[in-house]
């Protein structure tokens, strides 16, 4: 008892099953493709055909080639990083004074999380024990999204995005010992 309801169910069900299959030669062949991988010189092209979109939460910088944060830092100019200062100021000296934040003189190379008498979050002392000090790469990490970063820190800051600006920023705490 064929009617046009039941070939519409057939029709269906047939583009359904096609549809899966297709689906299911594409998963494979992403994974067929990643297991050999180390035979092809192009592991980035499989890497970026295989990427997924992420949301807006995660910086940016993850998707793209490793942020080669040495090379800024040779370059960085410290004086610019005198205006990035600006943006800390409101919680942070540099004259070994302590006010919302921990003073920040001498922080470049300074053990994370070791000013006696500032009273750090568990988040931040906790983060201690993975990175014990607070070298270039460490800061300019946290200082990219400090939230992200050590979560659950008590510094209300929405991070600098621009790995320059970082850099000129370090650069300039370099100059207060
Ligand atoms: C709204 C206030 C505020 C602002 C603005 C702010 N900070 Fe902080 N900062 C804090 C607080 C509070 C802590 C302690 C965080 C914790 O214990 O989780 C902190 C901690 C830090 C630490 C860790 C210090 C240590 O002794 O381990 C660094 C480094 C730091 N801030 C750098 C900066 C820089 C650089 C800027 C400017 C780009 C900045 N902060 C802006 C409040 C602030």
């Amino acid at each position: 008892m064929f009617n046009t309801m039941t070939l519409t169910k057939a029709a269906g069900a047939f583009i359904g099953a096609l549809l899966f299959l297709m689906l299911a030669n594409w998963a494979a062949s992403g994974l067929f493709t990643v297991g050999h991988g180390g035979g092809h010189h192009g592991d980035e092209e499989i890497a970026q055909a295989y990427t997924i979109p992420v949301p807006e939460t995660v910086p940016a910088g993850e998707e793209e080639a490793p942020l080669d944060f040495a090379a800024l830092m040779a370059s960085a100019d410290a004086a610019a990083g005198e205006r990035e200062w600006a943006k800390c100021r409101s919680c942070h000296a540099l004259d070994g004074s302590d006010g919302v934040g921990p003073h920040l003189n001498g922080v470049v190379g300074r053990p994370t999380a070791s000013i006696d008498g500032f009273s750090y979050s568990s988040a931040m002392t906790e983060h201690a024990a993975e990175y014990p000090t607070w070298d270039p790469d460490h800061l300019q990490a946290f200082l990219e999204n400090p939230r992200g970063f050590v979560s659950g820190t008590a510094m209300s800051f929405a991070g600098i995005r621009d790995p320059q600006a970082r850099a000129n920023l370090i650069a300039y705490l370099e100059t207060n010992p």
